[in-house]
């Protein structure tokens, strides 16, 4: 099979990974990709919305397969662009059609959807310029702090979250009025769960799933998670706290009605889904759906992965999984993000990065058993032989051991023998967890 993975990120570079490996690979592409990945196969100068370019390269190169990676391309149809067109129609695309990527790309969707099939969430009222009063009033229901969402992608900024019922009416309104373009001509006010969050994912053929390993990421830039929201600084696998009974709770009130409301609204979904998930005192709500892989979820719980990924990515284009079964690594993942600094806000590119050999050898170089270190690269480039940072998020340095304590310190081990002027990286990860 020869292999298209649209992407650029971490999450990107652990996908080449795992299906670099397997043995029913042929040839391996990422558009755009990263230093990382086109260490490992050949990156191909395409951007994901890019879809002429990217059905072009297909056609060029006997594409037999595209794993999308992010979700815009998906929330803009790059599945039914494929569909449409008859030399194209016969490539599998993995992830959803517009349909089933109104999960994601719309709030309000994914509310009602959650409704009509009573799986566990907010209650919400959506609001546009029509029934802006009623909005209001919904505020003056609510107990404090206030959710406020973009109903549409605002590029991971669409959620606003206000102590104040004054500043809430206020936002409300601006939102409405354009703060985020196009995204916020509706938005979603929604109940405000309180609860701790982590991340269940899944893989369907629309009809059948296999449950992924779950994930706890963290968001914000500073430790004791303060500060500025992010794309994410580092994530865990397992989550302790979601045990067997919790998780047969997700499966069970989250995750079959969503495979199965799928069905009963005629979507054909073949891909991810991530659910964003709270706990509330050991029962599960869900936050929102993403229609892809988390990113730095996707470090953490690909190295725990034992199958042949492209295998069951195959069975899931051909609606085949229900004869497969996930073979999961019972070690833990920890995962550590390195940063530029200034980061989530002004950071510059360009730096040399140092240390990624000596930081990739340092589970085999005191030859310990049961640890494996991984480089996954996200704001990474190759400039004149060198690899210097081309992002925010420069680099998740995962590993896997046989507890969250030691995978977390052999992960912070590797981290230190990196270096480029002005990392940064988050110390406490996994603390409030041990
Ligand atoms: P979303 O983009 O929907 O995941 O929202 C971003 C973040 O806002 C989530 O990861 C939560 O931390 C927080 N959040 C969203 N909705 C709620 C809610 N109803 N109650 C509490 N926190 C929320
Ligand atoms: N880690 C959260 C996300 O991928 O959206």
């Amino acid at each position: 099979m020869n292999v298209l993975i649209l992407g650029s990120g971490g999450r990107e570079h652990a996908l080449a990974w795992m299906i670099s490996r397997s043995t029913l690979l042929e040839t391996l592409y990422v558009a755009p990709g990263n230093a990382g990945t086109g260490s490992l196969c050949r990156n191909i100068d395409l951007q994901v919305n890019d879809f002429d370019g990217i059905a072009t390269f297909c056609l060029k190169n006997s594409i037999d397969m595209v794993v999308v990676g992010p979700e815009e391309p998906l929330v803009r149809g790059i599945k039914d662009h494929f569909a449409s067109e008859k030399e194209l129609s016969g490539i599998m695309v993995i992830g959803p059609d517009r349909s089933g990527a109104r999960l994601e790309g719309s709030k309000d969707f994914a509310k009602e959807f959650m409704k009509k099939y009573n799986i566990p969430t907010a209650s919400y009222l959506a609001v546009t310029t029509d029934n802006i009063d009623e909005g209001k009033k919904f505020l003056g229901s609510l107990n404090p702090p206030y959710v406020l969402k973009a109903d549409g992608l605002a590029a991971g900024k669409g959620v606003v979250i206000l102590d104040d019922r004054r500043e809430a009416e206020k936002e409300l309104d601006d939102m409405l009025r354009g703060k985020f373009g196009e995204a916020s001509s509706k938005v979603v006010i929604e109940e405000f769960l309180d609860g701790i969050e982590l991340s269940a994912f899944i893989l369907t053929d629309g009809k059948d799933y296999l449950l992924l390993p779950e994930a706890k990421d963290y968001k914000r830039i500073g430790e004791n998670d303060t500060g500025p929201n992010t794309g994410g600084m580092g994530s865990i696998s397992p989550v302790p706290f979601a045990g067997i009974e919790f998780m047969k709770k997700v499966e069970d009130r989250v995750i079959r009605p969503t495979v199965e409301g799928l069905q009963s609204e005629g979507i054909d979904y073949r891909g991810f889904i991530f659910f964003g998930l709270i706990n509330i005192g050991g029962d599960p709500f869900v936050i929102e759906y993403n229609v892809r892989l988390g990113d730095p979820e996707t470090e953490a719980i690909l190295p725990r992965i034992k199958n042949d990924m492209l295998e069951i990515l195959i069975s899931a284009g051909r609606q085949e999984l229900k004869r497969q079964k996930t073979d999961i690594d019972e070690r833990h993942a920890a995962s550590i993000m390195l940063v530029s600094g200034g980061y989530p806000g002004d950071y510059e590119k360009g730096i040399e990065i140092s240390g990624l050999e000596d930081a990739a050898g340092s589970s085999s170089a005191d030859n310990e058993a049961g640890t494996e270190i991984f480089l996954f690269h996200a704001g990474t480039k190759l400039k004149a032989g060198r690899i210097v940072t081309n992002g925010g998020r420069v680099l998740a340095v995962s590993s896997l051991s046989g507890s969250l304590d030691e995978a977390l310190k052999r992960s912070y081990r590797a981290a230190a023998m990196i270096s480029f002027e002005k990392m940064y990286y988050r110390r406490d990860l996994g603390k409030d967890l041990i």
